[in-house]
């Protein structure tokens, strides 16, 4: 019997990227069962990160994550498997770093709520718009 497969869009942010942890972080992707579909070392600009964050651009702290998102190189991904959204959400832990859980990306590695390592879409109709954004020849 196949499994369903679906898609994530993924973003490793520049946090990761200049610690050194973007191969620790694609190894537990790869480790977990998941497949890199796309894989681009890009640095987001003004309107992408507008676009990207859309539901949060009027927020008070939307200005200084526009600033950290368009700051550096991040590596956007797209991610295959059964059920990768809600497996790659589970994986990354809560927003901020301070409360996730041990065990998860961010629970190990990130100590904030802004640079917290990854972003990764939240449902089957965000992964949609996000990899439009991201990859729209894919
Ligand atoms: P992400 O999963 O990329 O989705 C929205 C991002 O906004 C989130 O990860 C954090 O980087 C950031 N964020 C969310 N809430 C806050 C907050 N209260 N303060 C600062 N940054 C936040």
């Amino acid at each position: 019997m196949s499994s369903p497969t679906e898609r994530s869009l993924v973003l490793i942010k520049p946090d990761a990227v200049r610690r050194g942890l973007l191969g620790e972080i694609l190894s537990r992707f790869e480790g977990k069962g998941l497949v890199i579909e796309a894989l681009e070392l890009r640095t987001m600009d003004g309107s992408l990160a507008d676009a990207h964050y859309a539901e949060h651009v009027d927020k008070a702290f939307y200005p200084p994550l526009k600033d950290f998102m368009t700051s550096g190189p991040l590596a956007a991904l797209i991610l295959s498997g059964d059920s990768v959204i809600e497996v790659v959400r589970a994986m990354i832990g809560a927003t901020d770093g301070r409360k996730a859980a041990a065990g998860t990306i961010r629970g190990d590695l990130a100590l904030s709520n802004r640079e917290n390592l990854v972003h990764a879409s939240d449902s089957p109709e965000s992964a949609e718009r996000e990899l439009a954004l991201w990859f729209p020849k894919f």
